[in-house]
């Protein structure tokens, strides 16, 4: 049933999308969206190669979620890891009025221990694509994944059209286990994950056994669930929305449809202005929606393919597809050989796509005209006690044991640094060129940001110890955040380069690429009351401890439920 007649309903959306979500659904039939989830490891041969991987109701990646606007998603988690602690972040979802359900362990709750059951509810408030996946030790590079669709309610319109839509999502795989690559990370000398073995299309991909010496038998090429590329049926003559997302642990990724265009129309759930590429640059935690028109010999099937970028990953096999038009053996191979990609190394053209990303016209929520308070977040890998460490400004983010939303509101101050943080680096004197070695420290620290204030902040990178500067997305947990510009080189807040940022028409997102070499200013409102994760995306990155935490207005919080608590000193509190 229409909510609105049609016209007041696309005023109100325009109105909405920008101000307040809630005011449209005012009246609205939302639905609650129950799921039941046993958490479990299965034995898995998504590449061809078995390995233990953990599932949503036996499948890895999880089944997508599906909710209109102002529904509430209610997801039973069931621990069945017999071994291992759990909990599930709902990547992009900003959790207003229920900062307990962001499900990150150390940060919003305690985690969820084997043979228990923890109940995830919150508003899925706008529309849009958005990801999930574990956020408990590096566990998500296990498996635990998947996507969440949000439509729009009826009678309100996107503003493009197309028949029909597919999900896909991208991931990168290894052979080692998640054990083995957090061992390696903390052992000293320091042992690096390595490149993935393979790259997956919606949980399917190929790793050749013969390039194994000696093949244990677990690895087998005609494992059924390898045996079969995902595909994707086109209709002649349609148009089809792809819904991508990319939870990679490492890679930066580029995605496309051998001899099709895509029109980009939306990014993280914003409407940005629409562009056509070729190739499609997503970086982990970033979700697009492109639109494809089946507009190509029918006669024949296409390949669709990932490719890594940004690292020198040539081993690496690409992530192959099928995209079959309908009428045709589905299963057929593409006549072509599958396209390599672009250069991994041409940053250029990945800086430019992202530069090209704005909000669409008729949405654009325009940005705050300054900032109430600026930070300059500097990450520099350093040396710390012989470990290997990411710091942002000289502090490598170690989760306390005690949540620090529970420590927060409960006042349990000494659960957490009290220190505040370095606001800013030392800009003039630190040369981005130069790998620092300088001897940072493990902390867990927190950035009180004044409640409905706005907040700057730029994302500085610099050298890693080995010399080179890589791609960095950076997530915010509860917010989306105005991007405002990327540049290269050192940021120089003396200089003009605020008069260059974009406050305009600015995309709005939750993640956003750090390029290598450069920097990127994103603003946000700090007006959600709560504790929120801020770090890059790159598994192994945040893992060594590139992130920070936000608090602001967790006064405001309402009271906590005690199923988030009882762990470190939240025990016997409720
Ligand atoms: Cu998808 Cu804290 O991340
Ligand atoms: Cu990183």
């Amino acid at each position: 049933m229409p909510l609105v007649p049609k016209p007041l309903g696309v005023a109100a959306a325009v109105l909405c999308f920008s101000l307040c979500s809630s005011l449209l659904l005012l009246g609205a039939e939302a639905k609650v969206r129950h799921y039941d989830w046993e958490i479990s490891y299965q034995h898995k041969s998504p590449d061809c190669f078995e390995k233990l991987a953990v599932t949503v109701n036996g499948e890895a990646p999880g089944p997508t979620i599906y909710a209109t606007q102002g529904d509430t998603v209610v997801v039973t988690v069931h621990n069945k890891l017999e071994t291992e602690n759990t909990a599930i972040h709902w990547h992009g979802i900003r959790q207003i009025g229920t900062p307990w359900a962001d499900g990150v362990a150390g940060v919003t709750q305690c985690p969820i221990q084997p043979g228990e059951t923890f109940t995830y509810k919150f508003v899925v408030d706008r529309a849009g694509t958005y990801l999930y996946h574990a956020h408990y030790g590096m566990q998500r590079v296990a498996g635990l994944n998947g996507m969440i669709v949000v439509t729009v309610p009826e009678g309100v319109w996107e503003p493009f059209r197309y028949d029909d839509e597919h999900t896909v999502l991208l991931e990168d795989w290894w052979h080692k286990s998640v054990y083995d690559q957090a061992t390696g990370l903390s052992a000293k000398p320091f042992v690096f994950v390595g490149e993935p073995q393979s790259l997956l299309i919606n949980g399917r991909g190929t790793f050749d056994c013969s390039k194994l010496a000696n093949s244990t038998g677990l690895c087998n090429n005609s494992h059924p669930d390898c045996t079969l590329p995902t595909q994707f049926t086109f209709v002649p003559g349609k148009t089809y929305l792809l819904r991508i997302g990319s939870l990679t642990s490492l890679s930066s990724l580029s995605f496309e449809i051998e001899g099709h265009l895509m029109t980009v129309v939306e990014a993280d759930g914003h409407y940005v202005r629409p562009f056509v590429v070729r190739n499609l640059f997503i970086y982990s935690g970033e979700t697009y929606s492109v639109l494809v028109k089946a507009d190509q010999d029918p006669r024949r099937n296409y390949w669709a393919t990932s490719h890594i970028v940004g690292r020198n990953a040539s081993s690496t096999p690409s992530a192959k597809a099928i995209v079959s038009y309908a009428g045709n053996d589905p299963r057929k191979t593409p006549p072509t050989v599958p396209t390599t990609g672009p250069a991994w190394d041409n940053t250029v053209i990945r800086v430019e796509q992202s530069r090209a990303i704005v909000a669409h016209p008729g949405y654009a929520v325009p940005a705050p005209a300054r900032a109430d308070r600026t930070l300059l977040l500097l990450n520099t890998q350093n040396y710390i006690n012989g470990h290997t460490k990411w710091t942002i400004n000289g502090v490598s983010l170690h989760f306390p044991a005690t949540p620090y939303l529970v420590s927060m509101k409960h006042d349990l101050t000494d659960a957490y640094d009290q220190h505040p943080p370095l606001d800013t680096y030392d800009h003039r004197g630190h040369d981005i060129s130069a790998p620092a070695q300088t001897n940072g420290t493990i902390g867990s620290p927190v950035y009180r940001l004044a409640f409905d204030s706005v907040v700057d902040v730029v994302l500085q990178n610099s050298n890693m110890l080995n010399d080179k500067s890589e791609t960095h997305p950076w997530h915010l947990h509860g917010h989306d955040f105005w991007v405002l510009g990327h540049g290269e080189g050192k940021f120089d807040p003396a200089a003009d380069a605020w008069r260059l940022l974009n406050i305009k028409d600015p995309i709005m997102k939750n993640t956003v690429p750090l390029h290598p070499d450069g920097w990127t200013a994103i603003r946000f409102h700090a007006n959600n009351p709560g504790v929120w994760l801020f770090h890059c995306h790159v598994e192994a990155h945040v893992f060594m401890g590139m992130g920070v935490v936000f608090e602001e207005g967790v006064e405001r919080v309402g009271r906590l439920p005690s199923s988030i608590m009882g762990c470190g000193h939240s025990k016997g509190l409720h």
